[in-house]
C-alpha cells in the first residue's frame, strides 16, 4: 500500500473535553487509501518522532483525528487551529479491522480507543458499541454511534461500570460475527477472555510506544502467539490491529 506524506491544511477544529481535540484535515490521497484501524504518524513542530493518531473517520478528501493531550507533543498539537497546516504521514498499519470479511460486530471502545471505532462501525452492515469512560466528563463521541451503550466507572454517565457486563449481555443476546477492540490492555485482556468464553473472534488495536513508525526501529514489537509460534510483529507495521487469540497483552 502506498504511503504519503503531505502537508495537510486543518479544515476543522472542535474540543470534545478539556483535554481531547478533534480536526478534520484535507489529506486526499490518505483519504482515499485508509482503511479502519489505520493510523497515520504526525509531525509536532519542535519534535523529532512524529506522533501515531488513527484515522477515525473518512468524507471525501478529508480525514478526521481525534486526540487526547497526553504529553508534551499532543499538547502542542492541540494549539492547531483552522488553517494551520499539519504534516502527516500514512495510511499506516496493516489492513486494519476486517470489515469485509465480516458483516456484524461488536465495537469495544475504552476513553481515547474509542475513534477508530468510528470508522469501522461505518463500514459495517450490523453492529453495536459498547463505549467506556472514566466518568462523564470524560465521554466523547457517544451519539455518533448506532446501538451504542455508553459506561463510566463512577456511574455519572449511562451504565454505571465498566464495558464488560454490557458486552456479555450483547454476546448473550444476539449474535455478532466478531468483537473489535480498542483500549487500554486490562480492558483488552478481558474483552478477549470474553471471547474466548463464548466462542467468537476478536481483533485489538494496539498502542505501543512508536519511534520511526516505519517498521525500522523494532521499538513497538509486541508478542504474539500463534498456533505454539511464539513471534514478536511490529505494532506500526504489522499492526496495529490483530488477531485477540494471538496477541500477548503483557
Ligand atoms: C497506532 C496508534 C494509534 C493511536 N491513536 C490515537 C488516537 O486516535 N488518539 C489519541 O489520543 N492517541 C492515540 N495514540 C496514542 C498517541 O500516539 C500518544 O498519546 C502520543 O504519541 C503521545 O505523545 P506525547 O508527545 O503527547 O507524549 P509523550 O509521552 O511526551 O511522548 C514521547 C514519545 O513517546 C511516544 N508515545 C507516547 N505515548 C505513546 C502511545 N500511547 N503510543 C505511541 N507512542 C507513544 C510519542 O510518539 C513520542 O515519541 C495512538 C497510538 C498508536 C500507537
Ligand atoms: S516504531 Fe519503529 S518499528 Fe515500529
Amino acid at each position: 500500500m502506498e504511503i504519503y506524506q503531505k502537508s495537510c491544511e486543518v479544515l476543522r477544529y472542535n474540543k470534545l473535553t478539556d483535554t481531547v481535540h478533534d480536526v478534520w484535515v484535507n489529506a486526499p490521497d490518505i483519504a482515499e487509501k485508509a482503511l479502519p484501524g489505520q493510523f497515520v504518524n504526525i509531525m509536532v513542530p519542535g519534535f523529532f518522532l512524529r506522533r501515531p493518531i488513527s484515522i477515525c473517520e473518512v468524507e471525501k478528501t478529508n480525514i478526521r483525528l481525534v486526540f487526547e493531550e497526553r504529553g508534551e507533543g499532543t499538547r502542542v498539537l492541540g494549539g492547531i487551529k483552522p488553517g494551520d497546516n499539519l504534516d502527516v504521514l500514512g495510511p499506516l498499519g496493516n489492513s486494519g479491522f476486517s470489515v469485509d470479511r465480516y458483516s456484524s460486530a461488536i465495537l469495544v471502545g475504552g476513553g481515547i480507543g474509542t475513534p477508530p471505532l468510528k470508522f469501522a462501525q461505518q463500514n459495517l452492515e450490523k453492529s453495536a458499541a459498547v463505549l467506556g469512560f472514566r466518568s462523564k466528563a470524560n465521554v466523547i463521541m457517544a451519539e455518533e454511534f448506532r446501538n451504542a451503550t455508553v459506561c463510566t466507572d463512577d456511574g455519572s454517565f449511562g451504565f454505571h461500570g465498566n464495558t464488560l457486563r454490557p458486552l456479555e449481555r450483547l454476546l448473550l443476546e444476539r449474535v455478532f460475527d466478531v468483537i473489535m477492540a480498542c483500549g487500554p490492555k486490562p480492558m483488552l485482556r478481558a474483552v478477549v477472555a470474553l471471547a474466548d468464553k463464548y466462542n467468537i473472534p476478536s481483533e485489538i488495536s494496539l498502542e505501543e510506544r512508536m519511534a520511526c513508525g516505519a517498521g525500522a526501529c523494532l521499538g513497538c514489537a509486541c508478542k504474539t502467539v500463534a498456533d505454539s509460534i511464539v513471534s514478536y510483529p511490529r505494532v506500526c507495521k504489522d499492526g496495529p490491529v490483530f488477531d485477540g487469540k494471538a496477541a500477548v497483552l503483557c
